[in-house]
């Protein structure tokens, strides 16, 4: 069989995206009426399950208990090199949020809703499928399918399918994903080379003192000042320690201790949260702030222990494989609608699958034509312009073969 020149497989693309838009906005409200929690996605498994079966996709063994691997392998001729597999990947779970929406279709398990777009990833990743599947005689290689569980809570989904030898077993040369984002307008995307979110860490603060009377302050050990000079301390963590040039973010957010305005507490505990963009600098201020509490602890005669409980690593774009993206975007979507994302310090655990295999992550517009942003996400009025369906859709449809004719 003669091989199609490239931009008649894009138009192929772009119509078929089209033609299957509405029924990918219904699996994407069918996905939004039933959220499920992070490692809780039973329903949301079958769903996808059954949607790939009914267009003669088989899905792989289960890696974990919720989620979904599928492959579809293609049989186009290969001219060179040896056989390859592209990755592409959507998380799948809701959120602890109560939707305020009007829609029709709105979530109906009561405080849990699709407040991050998940439901409009898979949906977005099961259309792509559709698209590719009719197309195998096309593709020059494989395409991994991978609808990751949890990734709103840690230690998220990504890590222990990666664990569970995701990529040992399919060994993909190269892993794309995408996420919703409502200040990109709808129709366009945003891409980034190199660090695109931040690795995130909890700090966890007990700062032990002597409680008593608090007219006579001499005679106990007062963690309440303490803790007040240990945030302040902290502040030169970022302000004198982080090159100006680098994004990071300490923020103590909570501070318990003491109930009466006559007693000295013995205790007082805080919690924060820490976000870099570089992993270097994240060690670095990791040992710094140990440190600090420690001798800022020492000078006030109180004991304060430290807990670090690190989160997601930062996500790191490759940047060969942004490239391959941006030019792929260009090619399908035109050169106006391709634009730079910015830096966030938001965390996502894609981050882990881009630690094993070079790939890149970008934002999917859905601010809605006219309207703007719309309510931010993980907002209870999280209501993405659906129309972005259809861009991601053919985009990730388009770049899974442009990759693999390369
Ligand atoms: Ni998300």
């Amino acid at each position: 069989m003669q091989a199609e020149p490239f931009s008649a497989i894009a138009n192929r693309i772009r119509k078929a995206a089209r033609e299957i838009q509405p029924e990918v906005v219904n699996l994407r409200r069918e996905i939004h009426r039933h959220p499920e929690l992070s490692f809780q996605e039973f329903r949301t498994t079958a769903f996808i399950k059954e949607y790939l079966e009914s267009i003669a996709i088989i899905p792989e063994p289960q890696l974990l208990e919720t989620g979904v691997v599928a492959l579809i392998r293609g049989t186009a001729p290969i001219s060179s090199g040896t056989r390859r597999t592209v990755a592409l990947r959507a998380d799948i779970d809701a959120l602890p949020v109560q939707e305020e929406n009007a829609h029709g279709f709105c979530s109906q398990n009561s405080g849990c809703m699709h407040a991050c777009g998940h439901d409009m990833h898979s949906a977005m990743l099961l259309g792509t499928a559709k698209i590719l599947s009719a197309m195998r005689d096309q593709i020059k290689g494989d395409v991994l399918l991978i609808f990751q569980p949890a990734e709103e809570k840690a230690p998220g989904g990504a890590k222990p399918m990666i664990d569970a030898g995701l990529l040992e077993k399919y060994r993909p040369a190269a892993i794309f994903g995408q996420h919703c984002f409502p200040s990109v307008p709808s129709g366009s995307v945003a891409l980034c080379k190199g660090p695109l979110m931040a690795a995130t860490d909890e700090v966890h603060i007990t700062v032990n003192g002597q409680g008593g009377h608090a007219s006579a302050p001499h005679k106990t050990r007062d963690p309440i000042l303490a803790s007040a000079q240990i945030i302040t301390a902290l502040q030169h963590l970022v302000s004198r320690l982080t090159p100006p040039h680098e994004p990071a973010v300490l923020s103590i957010c909570s501070i318990n201790g003491g109930n009466a305005t006559n007693v000295i507490p013995g205790k007082v505990s805080m919690s924060g949260t820490m976000r870099t963009m570089n992993e270097e600098l994240r060690s670095i201020l990791h040992e710094r702030l140990e440190r600090t509490v420690r001798q800022v602890a020492d000078a006030f005669d109180v004991k304060a222990d430290v807990e670090i409980r690190t989160g997601y690593p930062v996500l790191s774009n490759d940047p060969d494989m942004t490239d391959i993206a941006w030019d792929a975007a260009k090619e399908f979507l035109g050169e106006e609608r391709v634009l730079n994302s910015e830096k966030l310090m938001t965390a996502e655990d894609f981050a882990y699958f881009l630690r094993e295999c070079p790939g890149t992550f970008w934002q999917l517009g859905t601010a809605v034509d006219g309207i703007g942003p719309g309510n931010n996400l993980h907002s209870p009025g999280f209501d993405p312009d659906e129309s972005a369906l259809e861009t991601g859709v053919g985009l990730m449809s388009y770049l899974a073969m442009r990759f693999l004719e390369r």
